[in-house]
């Protein structure tokens, strides 16, 4: 076991669970994934041009929708996948210790532009913030690729190794 956890909870779940959260996982990013692109585009024009009630208006449906899907995906991997996996022999501390940093930095960056009134803002807020969008999105595409390079062919190791004999799944109750 690890000095230090990460994470708030030490999840019970058999690698069933695991393996049924990881394939959901795997899906909602490339659900995010298509998203992010169309993200990216609306933010790009919205920065250069703050005032037009049309960009406003694609850039907060853009982010309505990757906000709902990023919002269960962190909570499961935070409650669920990585306090499993930081107990799990052969998974480094300093990836699990990573994938907590960079979701922080999410939390924070995703924070300022749910601050925002896509609607009723200033236009030099919507510029600022749409720059804080723009970082989130760069972010949140370097997550992505860093636990499918990383992580989830880790995750898919252990759980093969651990096999179906596993123990039920006792998942933490969540906030
Ligand atoms: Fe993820």
């Amino acid at each position: 076991m690890h000095a230090k956890s990460t994470f708030k909870t030490v999840s019970g779940a058999g690698a069933e669970t695991m393996k049924r959260l990881l394939f959901e996982l795997c899906g909602e990013d490339d659900g995010m994934q298509v998203s992010l692109m169309d993200a990216a585009l609306a933010v790009a024009e919205l920065s250069n041009d703050p005032g037009c009630i049309k960009k406003r208006r694609r850039a907060a449906e853009a982010w309505r929708k990757i906000s709902s899907l990023l919002a269960h995906h962190l909570l499961t991997e935070e409650w669920d996948l990585l306090p499993w996996a930081e107990l799990r022999k052969g998974i480094s501390h300093g990836l699990i210790e990573r994938i907590g940093q960079q979701h922080r930095k999410l939390h924070e960056l995703g924070k300022d532009v749910n601050a925002l009134s896509f609607e009723s803002d200033e236009n030099e807020k919507v510029a600022r913030t749409a720059r804080a969008f723009f970082e989130f999105v760069v972010n949140l595409d370097d997550v992505i690729a860093g636990e499918q390079r990383d992580l989830f062919p880790i995750l898919q190791r252990v759980l093969f190794r651990e096999g179906p004999q596993a123990p039920a799944a006792i998942l933490p109750s969540r906030p």
